[in-house]
């Protein structure tokens, strides 16, 4: 069954129409990966998946459940997460407290404690720093920080936007261990990566998107040894 179904979604922002009709699923439990060349439309189908650009026509569906006319702000509560491309963590809040109003979907002060320990446990880094504020981490702390502060409702999948963007590599390989964990702790996954190579070692399936249309799509493995993928990605 799908976690989350795409159905011919068409969107856009005013006269410009970013996405021509995309269809993907995402399974309970895979990780999917979408790339692209800048521009292409990544963050626009993660945005409106998540409800902040309106869906002209199509089905969005999660869990079974239409997505069509819910508000932005409801759709965490259904479980499903989504991480921005700009980290945004609240600069001036410390590193717990920014943590502390992701897990405000959970019931209890006891469930958010529960949430934050296993977060601090996937992230020792954030233990570290948690009375500091958040504005004072380094690039790859804060996206811990926004990975870790949206795990702390709970969700059943979460959608990262090009998480390594801008990071060290050493810190990239630290971020993918962590996602390791989350994955094999049963998270399902959306991933956006213009790391291609990084993406495709760690996603089952991918797709790819061009000029706000899915190109091409297979199991990662079968994308890494396509030709089109490798001399227009890898620069093989
Ligand atoms: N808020 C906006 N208003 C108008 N046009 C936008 C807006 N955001 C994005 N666009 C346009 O929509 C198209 C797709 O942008 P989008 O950010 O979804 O691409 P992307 O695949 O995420 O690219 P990148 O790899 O650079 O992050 C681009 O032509 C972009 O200029
Ligand atoms: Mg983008």
């Amino acid at each position: 069954m799908s976690l989350l179904l795409v159905e011919d979604l068409r969107a856009g922002y005013g006269s410009l129409e970013v996405l021509h009709g995309i269809s993907l699923s995402v399974q309970s439990g895979e990780a999917v990966t979408v790339l692209g060349p800048n521009g292409a439309g990544k963050s626009t189908l993660l945005r409106t998946i998540s409800g902040l650009v309106e869906a002209r026509t199509g089905q969005l569906k999660f869990e079974q459940e239409s997505l069509a006319g819910r508000q932005a702000h409801s759709i965490p509560l259904l479980g499903l997460a989504h991480v921005p491309e700009a980290r945004h963590v609240f600069a001036q809040l410390s590193v717990q407290e920014n943590l502390m109003v992701g897990g405000t979907p959970l019931p209890s002060r006891a469930a958010r404690m529960d949430a934050l320990d296993e977060v601090l446990d996937l992230f020792p880094m954030l233990r570290d720093k948690a009375s500091a504020a958040a504005g004072s981490l380094s690039g790859g702390q804060q996206q811990m920080l926004a990975i870790g502060r949206a795990l702390m409702s709970r969700p059943k999948l979460v959608m990262l936007d090009e998480p390594s963007l801008g990071l060290a590599p050493v810190i990239v390989d630290e971020l993918y261990v962590a996602l390791g964990k989350l994955k094999l702790a049963g998270l399902t996954i959306l991933l956006v990566e213009q790391d291609v190579h990084t993406a495709l070692e760690f996603a089952d399936r991918a797709y790819v998107l061009e000029n706000g249309a899915i190109a091409l799509s297979g199991a990662a493995s079968a994308l890494r040894d396509d030709p089109h993928i490798r001399e227009l990605y890898l620069g093989l």
